[in-house]
């Protein structure tokens, strides 16, 4: 089985292109699910299908459905809901208060994730096709198994020891049950368990790839650059970018001069994101939406033969990857072919600028590394290192050190 996920600022192009590669899947024969994460429910009018929250057939081998967070919230979330909810009420917060309260922000990407994991698993999808929330959110829902993990796996067990031996004294002295009970507790390591597989299989570099979609212009290729490496210091693999609404040449003044901007903006692309395929997709007279459009989209991104697979396995260690190494952060890049000599790299504000005889790659980097300084770089074995050290002072102590995945894969675990 095959996922792909789509990310990119808002409006970019992802659930066309995401709705695009899934048709394209499923014009292959593959048995392919779409589903979109993103509350702008978007993904039927691209479709121009009216969606569900359970998969429907919309099209040959092609299933697709808008998740329903707030109804998995209802029924995932009830009893740590419920214990909050009583928690907040004993220190005199109005119910209806409470109920708003306990609301807990990003719980909806949680549940998004959870249900990802369990949809790639109870049915037999060859290809899940997912159309993500926009970057930050997705940075954040990517990154969410591993940090919730780590506060699930250090706070609660010694928090659950505690409230043991506390709840018959409590009990003893009248105060009521101000300890999560044990089904709060169990509620939560399941999810960190939930979690746990969620991370194998989106860290996973032979099943999951991120496709980070874009348009020529300045501010959205700059917060492409940005997700590209915080996805390596998560360890997913990136395996192509999108470059969507590129403007045909025209005759007249204002169109070539959209068109100079994008060109240079282009050139920029494939000096950052060097060594990842970048395909473009032109600025179509009209929206693509249905399946007859967005297959003509799926033959300017893919090629027109339907032979040509959307989403082969990826091949190869990737690209970028951050992993800690004691203290210190180590980037690597991949950098076939190149003599030590030639390589030089320099921090400049958030970026670091490598040079490699006449190219130039620029990584702006992801805010855990800003808080770095570039302390050693060196190149050997058709890679460049460098070595990022926390500032003291202005690394808090009680953020977790990030561990290689013991198979050497990738980033983080
Ligand atoms: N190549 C294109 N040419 C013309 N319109 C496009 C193209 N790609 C996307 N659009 C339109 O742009 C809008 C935003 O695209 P959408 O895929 O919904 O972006 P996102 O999911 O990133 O927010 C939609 O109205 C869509 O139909
Ligand atoms: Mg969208």
């Amino acid at each position: 089985m095959r996922i792909v996920l789509f990310t990119g600022k808002g409006g970019v192009g992802k659930t066309t292109t995401a709705a695009a590669t899934a048709l394209r899947l499923a014009d292959r024969g593959c048995k392919t699910l779409l589903l979109s994460t993103d509350s702008a429910h978007s993904l039927g009018d691209a479709l121009d299908t009216p969606l569900g929250g359970t998969p429907a057939e919309v099209a040959p081998s092609l299933w697709a459905l808008q998740l329903d967070t707030q109804a998995r919230f209802e029924t995932a979330w009830r009893e740590v809901q419920s214990f909050l909810i009583d928690l907040l009420a004993r220190g005199g917060v109005d119910p209806i208060t409470a109920d708003e309260l306990t609301v807990l922000p990003g719980v909806e990407e949680v549940l998004a994730l959870l249900a990802v994991r369990e949809l790639a698993v109870t049915g037999d999808w060859d290809a899940l096709v997912v159309d993500c929330a926009p970057t930050a959110e997705t940075l954040r829902l990517l990154a969410l198994p591993e940090a919730l993990a780590w506060y699930l796996q250090r706070v609660f067990p010694a928090q659950r020891r505690l409230a043991r031996g506390i709840r018959p004294v409590a009990a003893l002295f009248g105060r009521g049950a101000v300890v999560p009970p044990d089904t709060v507790f169990d509620a939560l390591l399941r999810l960190n368990d939930e979690l746990a597989g969620v991370r194998e299989l989106l860290g996973d570099p032979t099943v999951t790839s991120v496709r980070l979609v874009l348009t020529p212009e300045a501010v959205v290729v700059a917060e492409a650059r940005r997700t590209f490496t915080a996805l390596a210091l998560y360890g997913y693999a990136v395996d192509l970018v999108v470059a969507n609404r590129v403007f045909p040449p025209g005759a007249d003044e204002w169109r070539q001069g959209w068109a100079r901007a994008q060109q240079a903006q282009l050139a920029g692309i494939r000096e950052s994101f060097a060594g990842l395929p970048v395909r473009e997709v032109p600025y179509r007279a009209a929206e693509p939406v249905g399946a007859g459009a967005l297959r003509q989209v799926a033959d300017t991104l893919y090629g027109a033969l339907p032979g040509d697979d959307p989403a082969p396995t990826p091949s190869g260690p990737p690209l970028v990857v951050v992993e800690a190494d004691g203290a210190d952060y180590l980037l690597r890049l991949a950098l076939p072919l190149v003599a030590p000599a030639e390589v030089e790299a320099a921090r400049v504000g958030d970026d670091v600028v490598i040079r490699v005889g006449g190219h130039r790659r620029v990584l702006t980097l992801p805010s855990v590394l800003r808080r770095c300084e570039v302390v050693d770089g060196r190149c050997a074995d058709g890679r460049l290192e460098v070595r990022f050290r926390p500032e003291s002072g202005r690394w808090p102590a009680e953020v977790p050190p990030r561990r290689p995945r013991p198979n050497g894969a990738g980033g983080p675990s």
